[in-house]
Parts: C-alpha cells; structure tokens; sequence
C-alpha cells in the first residue's frame, strides 16, 4: 500500500469501542486504513510517527467553551480568549473539536443573527474544528420560528439558564424552548441552579457583610441545583424532549439523573474537571485567590464529592466530561476576577466575581493523569459521546477507515513522561492563572493530530498548528437514544 500522506505505527489504539495494536494511515486528511502492526510497510508514506509504547485515541472534543463572550452573567467580566487564543490553547491539551456557545441577549430577538456574528468572530482566526451551540436567553416568537434554519445550517443544540437575571428563563419558557427543540430534533443544554433562591441567599448573606469568595459556595449549596435538575428533568419528561444537564457538580443532582435514565428518559449529563479536582476549600485561599475557583455551580465539599463524580463518569450517568472553559483574568480590575475590587468594596465582594474557570487545555491530562477511569471510558466521555450527543459522529470522536477525520490524540503510559507539576506559564491561553496550579500530572499529550496535521508536537517544537486551519463543522441530529416513539407519549396536542 502506498500513497499515503502520514502513518502512525505501532501503537496501542484505543476507541470507546476496542482496544488493539494497530497501524493507522491517513490520506487527504481522514483515517484511511487500519492494520495489524507491520503490514502496511513504511517505505511510500510522506511520514511516519513511530508511536511505539504509546496510546493512539480519537483527538478531544471539548462541547463546552466559552469563547469571546459578551458580559451577559450578571453583567460581570469579559472572556479573556477568543477564538484564536482559546483554540490554540485547545490543540496544545490535546483537544482538536470545540463547540462554543453563540450567545444571544435578552435584547437580541433573532438568533441567526447571533450565529452570524459569532461565526464571524470564529472564521479564520481557529486551530481547531468547531461548532456552536446556541445560548437562547430571548426564546420569543422570532427566536423560535429560526430553529429549522438553524438546524440546517447544522446547529443541532441550543443552551437555555435557569439562572444568572441575563439569562434565566421561567418554566413556561422552558416548555417553548423544550418543544421547539424537540419537533426539531435539537438536544437542550440545561444550566440547573434554582437563580431566585441563589439570589436570595446572596442578599441574605450580604446583609450581614459575608462577602468573601467562599461565600459563593454558601449561597448557592447543593439543594439549589439539585431543586433545578429535578425541575429541569420534570419539564423535559413533560415534552419528551431530551436534554443534557451541564456542568454538574453535586452527587444529589447525579442521583435525580441517574434516576431519570433509569427509567428511559433521554436525559444526559454533563460533569468537568472543576468538579473531580477543586473543593470549597479552593475558595477560602489567602486573600482574593478564591476567586480564582469561583464557577457556577461551585466546587463541592470534600473528596466524597469527587468520588461520586468519578463513580457517575463510571457508571454512564454522566455522558461527557468537558472543561466549561470560561476564561477570565484575574489581575484585571476592569475585566476579571477582581472587577469587584472597589473603592465601596476594597476586599471584594464574591457575588461580583465573573463565574467561570479555564480549563480548555488540562482538562485531558488532568483526567488521564488521575488514572481513575478504563481508558476506553476516558475516550467515551471526553470524545466520542459528545460527537453522538451533539451530531458529530462517525466524522469526530473514532477512529473509522474511510469515514471519520484524521483528528487524534497520542499519549504515552504514566512513568514514560514522569510526574510533573501543572503551572499556567506552560499554558496556551490568554488567562493568568489556572486554577490546577501545582497538582501533579504524569501525562500530557506527544502528538495532536488534526485531520492529518500534526499540529501539536511536545518534544518537537510544541505548537505546530495555525490559526485558520480549523474550520467550521455542521452538525446533524445526536445518535444518542431521543424522545420515545410516537404512541408511547403523544406532544402534538402542544
Ligand atoms: O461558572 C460558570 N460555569 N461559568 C460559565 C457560564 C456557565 O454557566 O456555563
Ligand atoms: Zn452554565
Ligand atoms: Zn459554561
């Protein structure tokens, strides 16, 4: 066999499905073939890695990123990357797909609109394939009279809050969204934190002048998503929609999930990094660092949190494990975590401190490094399920000869690279801390390879790829379970 562009030999492959050594070869940027060790040859490829000792996976896709986004969570902070910095930091983790959100305002009545402007601020400045969600915070009549345009210019998932005054939507705005989106086929993100009793709880404790970051954790404790989740599982079986619970923190939420999968729903749930790794501890460190940990939900209290994390990413509860990368400086009194910093509050204030950590770059090391998941699990969650969920699939998230793209990830076993302490300054991103400082990894990609690009090489000139190579990937419907068949429920009374 000749003619191909770049072999990769030797290595250990492993998919959601299968694990075994294979030759993998790539022509025109997309998985040609797969073959035992040694039969394809070597001698007419323009290039060969020789990853012996090593694992061959599907390249990350990381299915939520906040990139370039405007002030909309409570008016608070601006994205620190853009398309460019976020995207060039993505590849350097290891991830080669991202799906961002395209945000839309309450101001803002039509969401193509949204999508074009943020394709614009997308087109040519990526290192990465990308997508959007859409992040519906105006579902009037214009907004979902767009859904079918939408899905055909392949946007197949939308985000909808039940918090943050910018964006939280009421029950029966909900339902429209919920509706629309199933006749549609589009899968509904569910940001589950009951907003009202979080801002009551904030002004509670702000009478009484707590305004420390670890008051973040105080005002917004499990039950407040956990209400939400059961809420958001009630209106979603209502519709017989499915839907995807993000960034869950609390085992009690995982419980209620869990629960609804049991009984056949097609309700999937979303868990990140913040939530295997950081504790509210994290949040009472000397002086405004805690600042740094605060996202919404906040991090949890102990280890037996994680673990239940851990056990959910296990046992399927949760479908993905992404980063919710949501970028802020933190010395920046204009911008960042420390916007708060005022002449009325010189120590800050938690509930002015932009919600959202960094993360688009660790979140594959972090997690391999922990050793905590099969490595086939690790691949289903932070790869292939998301290409299913969100309409990806078989072009991203496997490794299929003549199907999917060439996008994947080469890492070598613990002890090859020995351990080594994480710091921002071997970041990519344009944020000035991370908040993993100082934890120990023992992996970190060799290789990223986007469609037959290797655009990520750690021991030979790290990064490789160029701003503009990543380019805009329609989706289609997710391949996962949807709504049950007709006759089982019946919506079109609605
Ligand atoms: O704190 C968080 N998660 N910030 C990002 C915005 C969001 O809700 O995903
Ligand atoms: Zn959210
Ligand atoms: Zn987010």
């Amino acid at each position: 066999m000749d003619g191909f562009d770049l072999l990769v030999i030797n290595g250990l492959v492993v998919t959601a499905s299968d694990t075994a050594n294979y030759d993998i070869a790539i022509k025109d940027g997309k998985i040609a073939l797969l073959a035992p060790p040694g039969v394809l040859g070597t001698s007419s490829a323009k290039r060969v890695i020789d990853a012996e000792g090593g694992y061959v996976m599907p390249g990350g896709i990381d299915c939520h990123v906040h990139l370039e986004e405007p002030a909309l969570f409570g008016g608070k902070g601006r994205s620190s990357d853009n398309f460019e910095t976020g995207t060039r930091s993505s590849i350097c983790g290891g991830t080669t797909t991202i799906v961002a959100f395209a945000p839309q305002a309450k101001t803002i009545p039509s969401l193509l609109q949204v999508l074009e402007d943020t394709q614009a601020r997308a087109k040519d400045n990526c290192y990465t394939d990308y997508s959007f969600h859409m992040l519906v915070g105006h579902p009037g009549e214009q907004a979902l009279s767009e859904f079918p345009r939408l899905r055909e210019l392949g946007i197949s998932s939308l985000k909808i809050y039940m918090t943050y005054a910018a964006l939280q939507l009421r029950d029966d705005q909900i339902l429209d969204v919920l509706l629309a989106s199933r006749k549609e086929g589009i899968t509904t993100m569910i940001h589950a934190e009951n907003g009202d009793v979080l801002t009551w709880m904030t002004k509670k404790l702000e009478e009484r002048k707590l305004y420390a970051p670890k008051y973040h954790a105080t005002s917004r404790p499990q039950i407040v998503e956990t209400e939400a989740t059961n809420r958001a599982i009630a209106l979603a079986e209502l519709m017989d929609a499915p839907i995807l619970v993000v960034h869950v923190s609390s085992p009690s939420a995982a419980a209620h999930l869990r629960n609804a999968q049991t009984r056949g729903l097609p309700v999937y749930a979303e868990t990140c990094p913040q939530y295997l790794f950081l504790t509210q501890a994290d949040l009472d460190k000397p002086g405004f660092e805690g600042a740094k940990c605060v996202c919404s939900p906040p991090p949890r209290e102990s280890a037996h949190d994680h673990d239940a994390i851990w056990i959910g990413l296990a046992n399927g509860t949760f479908t993905v494990l992404s980063s919710d990368h949501c970028p802020f400086m933190y010395e920046d009194y204009e911008k960042g975590k420390k916007s708060i910093i005022s002449e009325e509050y010189p120590e800050g204030r938690f509930s002015g401190i932009p919600n959202g950590c960094p993360g688009i770059e660790t979140r594959l090391a972090l997690t391999l490094s922990a050793n905590r998941l099969p490595l086939q699990k690790f691949v289903e969650v932070t790869s292939t399920n998301a290409a299913r969920l969100y309409g990806l699939y078989p072009q991203k998230g496997t490794i299929l000869p003549g199907v999917s793209d060439a996008d994947l990830t080469i890492w070598y076993p613990p002890g090859k690279l020995g351990t080594f302490k994480l710091t921002n300054s071997m970041l990519h991103h344009n944020v000035d801390y991370t908040p993993f400082e100082g934890m120990e990894l023992n992996q970190w990609p060799r290789y990223t390879i986007l469609r037959g690009e290797v655009v990520w090489d750690r021991d030979g000139g790290g990064l490789l790829g160029k701003k503009g190579y990543g380019k805009f990937v329609a989706r289609g419907k997710s391949t996962l379970p949807g709504p049950r068949q007709a006759g089982e429920w019946d919506v079109s009374v609605f």
